[in-house]
This record gives C-alpha cells, structure tokens and sequence, in this order.
C-alpha cells in the first residue's frame, strides 16, 4: 500500500519515529474512503485498536457530517483532519473539455474539501479544540502545465479554500494548511500516465530539481504530521510545497545568466 493516506494514517497512529507534539487523542485515528476493500486491509495492517475505517464519498455532505458524527460518538472528540482525498479528473484540455468530468473533479477536489473542512471545524468548534486541518493540494495548485486543465483548476481554487477557512477559523485556534506535493508514485499518479512505481520514480526523478533523493509518500506524510503537531503552532494558511524546488525554479538546468 503506497498511497499518502495509507502512510498518514500509519504514521499518526503509532509516530513513535519523532517525538513530535501531538495531542495523544489524535494517535485515534478514522479512516473515510470509497474503496472499503483498501480502508479495511490499511486499518487491519496498521494493527491498532485506534484505528478503524468509515466509508465516505465526500462528494456527498450528508455522508462527511455522518463521518464526523461517526467520529465524534465513537471517539469523543476531533482534532486533525487530514483531508487528502483527490481525483485527476478528465484528460481532455480546453478545446475539447469533458464538462461533466470537470464537474466531477470539483465535486471531489474542492466541493469534497469544503465538505469536510465544513463539519471537522464545526466539531472542532464546539468542543473547544484548537485542531489543525490540513488539506493535500498539489505542485498543480501553483502552475499549469503539471497536471490536466481540470485538476489545475480545482487544485488552485482549493489555496482560495485554505486561506478562507484560515482566515475564519483563527479566531477559535483552528489553523488550516495544505501540503502540495509534486510527483510521488502512488495509484493515482501511476494509473494516470500507465507506468509502473520503478519507471514513474525514474522519469519523474529526471525532471525533478532536487537530485539523488526520491520523493515518497513518507515525506508528504511527515509534512503532514509536522503541520498536524504544535511544532507549527503559528503556521497557518500556508501552502507547504514538498516538490525538492520543482515550483521556484525554470526547468533550465544551466544558469540563465553565464559570464561571456
Ligand atoms: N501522487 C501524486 O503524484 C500527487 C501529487 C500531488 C498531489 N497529489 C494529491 O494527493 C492526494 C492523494 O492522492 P494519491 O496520489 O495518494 O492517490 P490515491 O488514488 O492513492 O489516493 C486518493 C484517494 O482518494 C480517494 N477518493 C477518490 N474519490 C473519492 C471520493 N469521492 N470520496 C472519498 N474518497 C475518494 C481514493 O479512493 C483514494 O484512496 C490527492 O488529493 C492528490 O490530488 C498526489
């Protein structure tokens, strides 16, 4: 299993790796998925009794609200939400854009974030807890050209979502961030261009800025748990990118400006 949610999951359960200041509460944790198949096998392979799966399609309110009312009956409280589910959407660029795909990957990427921002800051809210949320947008929330027309899209508007919930929610100590990584070999990502993790790492390794250190699902998890812990109590709004330099630099590799 090498999706990021997979490896959050794990991490925030039993992050013994670090001693990184998170509220013991949060090492419960509750998986919401569409794919129950997988939500089972993560929990049973984490194998803890503080973790456990809830089916969930985030296009759907009422199905977020039952998540956190599931979370909140059986675990008493809420204080992270890892919001990190997310769709490519259609292929087709602007001149012959699939509409209803587009439509799909809103629903998805930004409707489904919101969805869940919405009721994890409403339990946060009225219990007190000053929570951490941390949405995973994406290298294509920053530039074009790195993803298709419609996850560019929804990617960006989703920045316009962590700020606003930021900007709201610091009045109750509740801070909103995202992570935005650039190429990591998951399902999703290895599906989308039909190559295997070796061939995907090798080729995307190639464009990557930063050398000799592969990005992994590993490394957008401790971004993750570093936002989800007290070291980052005063961060938020913030779009942590974790793409080795991919985003601030052109894709020259020799200096723009040499002496003559
Ligand atoms: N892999 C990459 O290169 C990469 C790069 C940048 C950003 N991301 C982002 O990382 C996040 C995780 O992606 P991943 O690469 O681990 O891929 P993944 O396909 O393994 O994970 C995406 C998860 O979202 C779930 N999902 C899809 N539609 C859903 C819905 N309607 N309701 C609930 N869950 C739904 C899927 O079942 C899957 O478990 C996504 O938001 C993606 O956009 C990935």
């Amino acid at each position: 299993m090498n999706n990021t949610g997979y490896i959050i999951a794990n991490q925030l359960a039993h992050h013994s790796n670090k001693e990184l200041n998170i509220n013991p509460m949060s090492r419960i944790r509750l998986e919401a998925d569409i794919q129950d198949e997988l939500g089972h096998q993560v929990v049973a392979s984490i194998n803890s009794n503080k973790v456990s799966y809830q089916h969930c399609d985030v296009r759907d309110e009422n199905q977020v609200e039952q998540t956190v009312k599931y979370t909140l009956e059986k675990y008493g409280s809420l204080d992270i939400l890892y919001s990190n589910a997310g769709i490519l959407g259609p292929v087709t660029g602007i001149l012959e854009l699939d509409l209803n795909g587009f439509d799909n990957t809103i629903d998805v990427n930004i409707r489904g974030m919101a969805a869940a921002i919405k009721h994890a800051a409403r339990a946060m809210v009225e219990k007190n807890i000053r929570g951490s949320i941390i949405c995973t947008a994406s290298v294509a929330a920053s530039l074009a050209g790195v993803g298709t027309l419609a996850y560019t899209t929804s990617k960006h508007g989703l920045i316009g979502l962590v700020r606003s919930a930021c900007s709201e929610l610091g009045v109750y100590g509740i801070r909103v961030n995202c992570v935005s990584p650039s190429a990591v070999a998951t399902p999703l990502s290895c599906k989308a261009v039909n190559l295997q993790p070796s061939e995907f790492e090798a080729i995307f390794g190639a464009m990557a800025n930063l050398k000799g250190v592969t990005l992994k699902g590993k490394d957008i998890a401790e971004a993750a748990l570093f936002l989800a812990s007290d070291e980052s109590r005063y961060i938020s709004g913030q779009n942590l990118v974790v793409d080795g330099g991919y985003t601030v630099v052109n894709g020259r590799q020799e200096p723009a400006f040499q002496d003559s």
